[in-house]
């Protein structure tokens, strides 16, 4: 391979179950010392390309990679370079945290002391120290989860796969939690996160891939995915609301739809396709004599975007 280092590539990606399609045809490219944000509904085929990906699964047709070796035909190689976090824990209960990351730092080729080291660093940062000593099935859910990622850290891996990491963690934990993967990525890990949350792929993703129906149906920064599904929305506050109705009657003439006045709030909202809309809509409200308290443009919210990207909704918006 030339030009760009890849973490992970897929290209014409396949899997079913049975009768069921689970992955249809996937391409994806993560580059190496970045963090792409699977997104996705249930059921779209998420947790199916991190098994294939690795190792766990293995795919009916396609290719795929990770920093260059087949997954199927060099499945050791591939083992050697990834963590994993299933979406449901997979560490002993029996045992305690602090004993199930010492073992797996020793199963990674850790020293006795290396190992140890490692286990208590990862336990200061997930805030397990007290309960470090205590088996594992005396653990909250939220508590479970944190040893279980921490786990898949143990080992700094050069690709880390994250299943949904932060479903059934508190605000605080979860913000550990996104602290660590990024000081992780720091140091030159790549990650492949899947999540059902914007926000999630929007904190931690240098780009977000939307798969549904186990087919990617867009990819992009979330700037990009912004743009790309729905303009933006342009608002204008009058300096006195008396003039609501003639900011409306200026602004009907722009944008790519109605202006909406909302009178509570004081505020003409109208969409328009871009920035040229906004010098139009200045200089028309200028030129009628309008005063203004306020004038900005936004984005649709990610959230607006998946769901108009995805097909479990009902009122879906087509682009
Ligand atoms: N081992 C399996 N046997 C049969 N069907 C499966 C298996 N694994 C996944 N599927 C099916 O494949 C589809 C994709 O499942 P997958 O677990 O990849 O989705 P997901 O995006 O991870 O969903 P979620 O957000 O609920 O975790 C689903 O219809 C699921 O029922
Ligand atoms: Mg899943």
């Amino acid at each position: 391979m030339t030009g760009m280092s890849y973490a992970l590539r897929a290209e014409g990606l396949k899997k079913s179950f049975g009768a069921t399609q689970a992955v249809r045809h996937v391409d994806l490219e993560v580059p190496a010392g970045t963090v792409l944000g699977l997104l996705g509904p249930n059921g779209a085929g998420k947790t199916t390309v991190v098994r294939m990906f690795s190792t766990l699964v293995r795919p009916d047709a396609g290719r795929i990679e990770v920093y260059g070796f087949d997954v199927v035909r060099q499945s050791q190689q591939v083992r050697t370079l990834i963590g994993l976090t299933g979406q449901y824990a997979t560490v002993d209960g029996n045992i305690s945290g602090r004993e199930n990351l010492y073992l797996i730092g020793r199963l990674l080729n850790l020293s006795a002391s290396g190992a140890r080291r490692r286990a208590d660093e990862l336990l200061e940062r997930f805030d397990l120290v007290k309960a470090a000593r205590r088996p594992v099935h005396t653990y909250s859910g939220g508590m479970r989860r944190r040893v279980d990622l921490a786990a898949s850290m143990i080992g700094n891996p050069r690709v880390l796969f994250l299943d949904e990491p932060t479903t059934g963690l508190d605000p605080r934990s979860r913000n550990n939690l996104w602290n660590e993967v990024r000081l992780l990525v720091a140091q030159g890990t790549s990650v492949l996160l899947t999540t059902q949350y914007m926000e999630e792929a929007e904190m931690l993703a240098d780009a977000i891939a939307v798969i549904d129906s186990g087919q990617i149906v867009a990819t992009g920064t979330p700037t990009e995915l912004r743009t790309a599904v729905g303009g933006q929305v342009l608002q204008v506050r009058p300096a006195d609301p008396a003039d609501l109705a003639a900011v409306a009657a200026v602004l009907s003439a722009i944008g790519s739809g109605a202006p909406m006045t909302l009178a509570d709030d004081g505020l003409v909202v109208l969409p328009i396709g871009g920035e040229s809309e906004l010098t139009q809509a200045i200089g028309a409200l200028a030129a009628a004599g309008l005063q203004l308290a306020g004038i900005d443009t936004h984005l649709p919210s990610l959230d607006e975007v998946f769901l108009s990207l995805t097909s479990d909704v009902p009122d879906r918006t087509t682009t």
